[in-house]
């Protein structure tokens, strides 16, 4: 689709007129929130990590549900690579609205068998990266006067989780940052966190033998994995008009894993 074409029913959708950029989009929960975003009425600018095919399909899609789109590669550890990400998805759609830090990396490893350069590797994935995107995109927001952005967290923030030390920090620091940065920014730009449990996607299935699936599940209220399907709408709302006191917030999407 082209500028002059957002005069359908996306113009009055809730998100209509708006440019989401989503981190990590080809995954399994960044097409799952892209597809409730474009459904909301956003255009949407598809982050990727070197994942052309899969970004090309995902952009088919969620153009079908009446987006403009432009799909862009980047390492979100890479400050170069992201500001000439950003530079081509602005030229294209214009300013980014909504920003939801979705790119993450998890690595299965006991504290005891994991040396610094592992761990920050989880640290450059799950926080500088997200510092990197941020803070490239935060200045056109308070110029505007106006923008929403998303982190995404893990319930296991609150629960921790045996061979998930790197992990459990860098989402509990993502917290941090959210907090702060909702201080700061707020309420110009309203920043909050969504704090997802196991949810079967392939960043789980290389765990998920019956044994751990069950362990994760086995103390939350639904007793399951949640889907992909089950996340958007919590970014659509914390993103949408509804929300407008929501600051700082993180919502928990599992299931009753972690009450509060
Ligand atoms: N799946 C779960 O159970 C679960 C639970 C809680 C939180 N999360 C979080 O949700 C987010 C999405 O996870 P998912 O399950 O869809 O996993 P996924 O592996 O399908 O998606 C992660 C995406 O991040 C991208 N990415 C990784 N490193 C990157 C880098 N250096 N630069 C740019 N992109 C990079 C990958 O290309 C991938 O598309 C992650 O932040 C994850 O920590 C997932």
């Amino acid at each position: 689709m082209t500028d002059g074409d957002r005069t359908g029913p996306t113009a009055q959708a809730p998100l209509g007129g708006s440019v989401a950029l989503v981190t990590g989009a080809v995954g399994a929960l960044g097409a799952a929130i892209c597809r409730d975003l474009a459904r909301d009425g956003a255009d949407i600018v598809v982050h990727h990590l070197r994942q052309d095919d899969e970004a090309r399909a995902l952009c088919g899609e969620l153009e079908g549900l009446g987006a403009r789109t432009v799909s862009v590669s980047a390492d979100v550890t890479d400050t170069e690579e992201v500001a000439a990400a950003l530079s081509r998805a602005q030229d294209q759609l214009g300013p980014i609205d909504i920003l939801v830090n979705n790119a993450g990396w998890m690595e299965s490893r006991r504290l005891v068998d994991t040396d610094l350069a592992q761990w920050r590797r989880t640290m450059s994935v799950d926080l500088d990266g997200v510092f990197i995107v941020t803070r490239q995109v935060v200045p056109g927001m308070l110029e505007r006067g106006e923008g929403r952005i998303v982190n995404v967290s893990s319930q296991l923030a609150f629960k921790g989780a045996t061979d998930f030390v790197a992990y459990c920090t860098a989402k509990a620091g993502l917290l941090g940052f959210t907090r702060a940065l909702a201080r700061e920014i707020g309420p110009t730009v309203r920043v909050n966190a969504i704090a997802p449990g196991p949810i079967d996607t392939p960043m789980v299935t290389p765990h998920a033998t019956p044994d751990w699936v069950h362990a994760r599940t086995r103390d939350s209220v639904i007793g399951r994995l949640g889907l992909p399907e089950e996340i958007g709408p919590a970014v659509t709302f914390l993103v949408g008009p509804g929300a407008s006191l929501f600051h700082g917030q993180t919502l928990h999407l599992n299931g009753g894993g972690v009450l509060g």
